[in-house]
Order: structure tokens, then C-alpha cells, then sequence
């Protein structure tokens, strides 16, 4: 099993619904030997035209965002909890990320065994590491199965608001020192 083959199973998946909205399917992109996986929500308009993450309004902003911080997209593995765009652009359903998590983003991780899980947001965090009050756990690391989980706010939320911005440029450089400690 290597990422190829899990991106040609993502592209025929109609495990769910949300199949029947999606332009192109937003598998995720990134290095197999990458340390760091940065897992979001679900691809918006632009990533479901162009299937690629992260390249519409919150990608530029993750873009800055990591750029401060000395991160480069090229090292990192990113992705989101579900790989199709829902209606709207609505907040997955339970039901959505079960199933794609279970049928691709786990065999995902376990392609390329990071040692590190930055959550993008309350909806990975509350789908990755089972925790919902995303304010009292960004920043902190969680270890799971010999893997740090490292919540933190979704790039969108940085973009709207100033204390959530400067919140999350810091985790991104804790992200940084702890990626480069591991
Ligand atoms: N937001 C996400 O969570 N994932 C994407 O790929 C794009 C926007």
C-alpha cells in the first residue's frame, strides 16, 4: 500500500454522500517520509475544483501563517478529515468523517507513520483525539499510540479572528521546535 494507491481509492469513493456534490476529490498532498501531518476539515470550493488542500482563502492563510514560522508546505503531509467537499461547504457529519477516516486518512497514517498530528480546527480534533473544547486544548500535545496529537485552530478561524490568529501563528511555532526535537 503506498499514498498513490490510497489517492486512486479516495478518487472512486462513493462510501458516503458526499460523493455525489464533489468536482474532484482532495486526497492530500505531501512527502510519504514526512514527519508532520496537518489534518483539516473537509475541502472548500477551491480544493474541490483544483483537488488539492489547502489552495483556497485558509491555504493562503496557512501559507503565511507557516511561512513565519520557518514550516515549508514541502515537508509536511496535509489533509483533511474527509476528502470530498460537502454542500455548502457545511461542517462534515459524524457519519462523513467515520467513514473516511476509517477507510482512507487511517491507512494514510499509517503509510507515512508521522510522528507528529497538528489538527487543523475542532472538527479533526474532535475525530482524531475524541476532545471537544478546542480553546483549553490547542497548543498541547496529546501522545497516542507512540504519536503526538498537537490541536490548534483552523486556519479559517485565524483569518477571522485576531487572538485566534496569534493563537495559532504560536502553535505553529511550537509545531516547528517540536518537529525539529523529534
Ligand atoms: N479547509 C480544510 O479543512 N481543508 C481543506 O483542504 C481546505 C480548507
Amino acid at each position: 500500500m503506498n499514498l498513490s494507491t490510497i489517492a486512486r481509492e479516495i478518487r472512486v469513493c462513493t462510501r458516503c454522500n458526499l460523493h455525489k456534490g464533489r468536482q474532484r476529490t482532495v486526497p492530500g498532498e505531501g512527502p510519504s517520509w514526512a514527519r508532520v501531518m496537518l489534518v483539516g476539515e473537509a475541502p472548500g470550493r477551491e480544493e474541490d475544483i483544483h483537488g488539492r488542500p489547502f489552495v483556497g482563502r485558509s491555504g493562503r492563510m496557512l501559507d503565511e501563517i507557516l511561512k513565519k514560522a520557518g514550516l515549508g508546505r514541502d515537508d509536511l503531509f496535509i489533509t483533511s478529515v474527509v476528502k470530498c467537499r460537502p454542500p455548502k461547504n457545511r461542517v462534515p457529519r459524524r457519519s462523513e468523517w467515520e467513514t473516511c477516516i476509517q477507510a482512507h486518512l487511517r491507512r494514510q497514517i499509517d503509510v507515512i507513520d508521522p510522528t507528529i498530528i497538528c489538527l487543523l480546527g475542532g472538527v479533526a480534533t474532535k475525530a482524531l483525539l475524541g476532545k471537544y473544547r478546542l480553546s483549553e486544548q490547542r497548543g498541547r500535545v496529546f501522545r497516542r499510540e507512540r504519536r503526538s496529537f498537537f490541536p490548534t485552530y483552523h486556519p479559517a478561524g485565524a483569518g477571522r479572528n485576531r487572538s485566534w490568529y496569534r493563537a495559532f501563528s504560536e502553535d505553529m511555532d511550537k509545531l516547528h521546535s517540536l518537529a525539529q526535537s523529534k
